[in-house]
């Protein structure tokens, strides 16, 4: 995992009122979500007498509706946590205004966005169409293994049961992560343990039944009875990881994960800096006094700023397979001699509105190639070195499909291999 992607953004802000936390390193083993025996000793909360207790969930067990309530309640955290907890909403509620903040000014930016997966990639399970859709069909067996997993919704839970392999055991799925555009993975995240698992079964586009996650073939063998029943173990890091790129902001590792503290989805704020002063002063008439805002001063720093969750080559495994790079777009493109060459001119805005959806239309691709690629260039151009080459082989082609071709990833999932060059 990139060193980038699990950096939580905006650590320029000062977060010294966050005292560094041994929070993380005393965690509890693994607890299986849902059995009564997770030891929270170590973290000295107390369990919400709110929530059910102890018997009661152990007793929930049988009745199909009730869920164990897995979630971590700010009254029970020890004071030093629950100070820093105050002390992170306190900064999140004085700097970030909120896309929707945005919209009345900046009306275009704002319905782009709304069409880009950005907007819509992190949901909870429990809002999300797919557990609707879910809890309808009931089960789904799995394609790999002697399994049947089965699905009960609520108004605030979506439980997943094994009744086979992992009898009592209800797992609370939290968050459905992706727009749906490819595909949407769940993920349950439980707060008391502060570990989690993505599970087996993910929904793809244009498929009525939901089918196995990618990459989770490596996870045939199983333990039955332990949270493999369900998916793939995460730790902390992994959830944080997780969810840090697939949101605008997420609390650092100083507080403990906890789904109210999301700000899910990839905002306008993600990409522009906090920006509650700007909305203030704008109404004010004084929208460009809250600038500097986030500004990407040059191609390399536009690049970094996308790489930081689409990945580039601090991201990748070095034995990483050319199927695996074509989904990492900034390290492809950061190889391709259309940016090394082009005295800085490119960056993904070239060809992308970075609050659209992305494009299909291969007349406009193939015109933003060829307005580089045209064979003409002048006098300041040649002096920079930028040499506008006309395809030899085929000038008037679909140059994608030669130079940027679509490679297959797991499934019907494909990328457009982003190294332009002549393969
Ligand atoms: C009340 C109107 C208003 C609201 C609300 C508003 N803006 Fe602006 N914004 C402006 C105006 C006016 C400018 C032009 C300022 C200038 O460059 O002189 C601007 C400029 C910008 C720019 C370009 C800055 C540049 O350097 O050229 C960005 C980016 C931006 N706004 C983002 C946002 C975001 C993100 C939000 C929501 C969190 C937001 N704005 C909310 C009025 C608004
Ligand atoms: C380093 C940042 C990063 C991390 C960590 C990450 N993602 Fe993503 N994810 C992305 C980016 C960027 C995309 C869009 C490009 C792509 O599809 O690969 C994406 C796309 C997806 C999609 C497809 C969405 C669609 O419909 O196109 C799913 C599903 C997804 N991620 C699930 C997850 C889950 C589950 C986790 C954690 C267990 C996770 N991701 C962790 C960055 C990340
Ligand atoms: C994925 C990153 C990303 C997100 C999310 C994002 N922007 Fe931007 N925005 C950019 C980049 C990059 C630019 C610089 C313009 C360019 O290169 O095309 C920009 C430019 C702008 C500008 C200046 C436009 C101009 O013509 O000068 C405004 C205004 C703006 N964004 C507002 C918003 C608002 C409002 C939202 C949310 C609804 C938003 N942005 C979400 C990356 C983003
Ligand atoms: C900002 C200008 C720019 C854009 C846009 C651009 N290129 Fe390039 N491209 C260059 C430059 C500069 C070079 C290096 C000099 C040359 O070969 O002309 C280059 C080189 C190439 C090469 C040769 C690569 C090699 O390794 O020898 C190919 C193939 C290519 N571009 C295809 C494309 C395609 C296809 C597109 C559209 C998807 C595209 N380019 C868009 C500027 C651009
Ligand atoms: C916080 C992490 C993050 C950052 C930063 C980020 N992206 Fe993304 N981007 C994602 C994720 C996650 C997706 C997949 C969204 C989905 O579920 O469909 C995505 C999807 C996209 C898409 C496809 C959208 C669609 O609807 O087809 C484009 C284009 C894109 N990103 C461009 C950019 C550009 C350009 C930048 C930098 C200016 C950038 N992104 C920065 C996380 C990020
Ligand atoms: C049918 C596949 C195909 C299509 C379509 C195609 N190219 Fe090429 N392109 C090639 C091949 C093969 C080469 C290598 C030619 C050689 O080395 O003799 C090449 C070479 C290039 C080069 C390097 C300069 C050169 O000619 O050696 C550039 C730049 C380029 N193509 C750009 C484009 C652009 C822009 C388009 C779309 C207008 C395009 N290509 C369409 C296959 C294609
Ligand atoms: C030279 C043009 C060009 C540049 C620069 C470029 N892209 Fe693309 N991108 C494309 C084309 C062409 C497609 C395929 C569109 C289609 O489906 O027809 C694409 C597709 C995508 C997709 C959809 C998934 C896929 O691979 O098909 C994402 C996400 C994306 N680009 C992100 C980025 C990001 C992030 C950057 C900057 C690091 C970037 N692109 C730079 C041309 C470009």
């Amino acid at each position: 995992m990139s060193k980038k992607s699990a950096t939580i953004p905006f650590t320029v802000f000062s977060l010294r009122f966050l005292i560094a936390s041994v929070f993380l390193a005393g965690m509890v083993t693994w607890a299986v979500l849902g059995t009564a025996s997770v030891s929270i000793s170590h973290l000295d909360i107390d369990e919400d007498p709110k929530a059910t207790t102890l018997e009661a969930r152990a007793s929930s067990r049988d009745s199909r509706s009730a869920a164990p309530d897995r979630r971590l309640h700010e009254a029970n955290l020890p004071p030093r946590i629950r100070q820093s907890l105050m002390a992170w909403r306190e900064f999140v509620a004085n700097n970030f205004a909120g896309d929707e903040a945005c919209a009345e000014c900046h009306a275009a930016e704002y319905a782009a966005h709304q069409r880009s997966g950005h907007s819509r990639t992190l949901t909870l399970m429990t809002k999300s169409i797919l557990a609707s859709e879910l809890s309808e069909q009931g089960m789904h067996k799995d394609s790999r293994r002697e399994q049947e997993f089965t699905f009960t919704a609520t108004a605030d839970t979506f439980l997943v049961r094994d009744e086979a392999n992992a009898p009592g055991i209800a797992v609370p799925v939290t968050w459905l992560v992706g727009s749906g555009i490819h595909a949407q993975t769940p993920i349950a995240v439980d707060e008391l343990t502060q570990k989690g698992v993505e599970l087996r079964w993910s929904s793809f586009a244009g498929h009525v039944e939901v089918g196995l996650t990618p990459d989770h073939e490596r996870f045939d063998e199983f333990v039955p009875g332990s949270i493999e029943c369900f998916g793939r173990p995460l730790d902390a890091s992994d959830i944080r990881a997780c969810l840090g790129c697939h949101s605008t902001i997420a609390a650092p590792p100083s507080i403990p994960i906890m789904q109210s503290l999301v700000i899910a989805n990839v905002g306008c704020e993600r990409c522009h800096g906090p920006r509650k002063d700007h909305v203030d002063l704008a109404h004010h008439g004084f929208a460009e006094q809250a600038k500097p805002m986030l500004k990407y001063e040059n191609a390399e720093a536009y690049m970094d700023a996308c790489a930081a969750c689409h990945r580039d080559e601090n991201s990748v495994h070095p034995d990483a397979k050319a199927f695996e790079l074509a989904r990492f777009q900034p390290y492809g493109i950061k190889r391709s001699k259309c940016y090394l060459q082009s005295d800085g001119q490119l960056t993904c805005s070239t060809c992308h509105d970075p609050h659209d959806t992305v494009s299909h239309d291969r007349l406009r691709s193939i015109a933003q190639c060829v307005n580089c690629h045209d064979g003409a260039h002048d006098a300041g151009q040649e002096a920079a070195g930028i040499v506008k080459a006309i395809c030899s082989h085929e000038p008037s082609g679909d140059c994608i499909e030669c130079h940027m071709p679509a490679v297959e990833w797991a499934g019907e999932i494909s990328f457009h291999d982003h190294w332009i060059r002549v393969q």
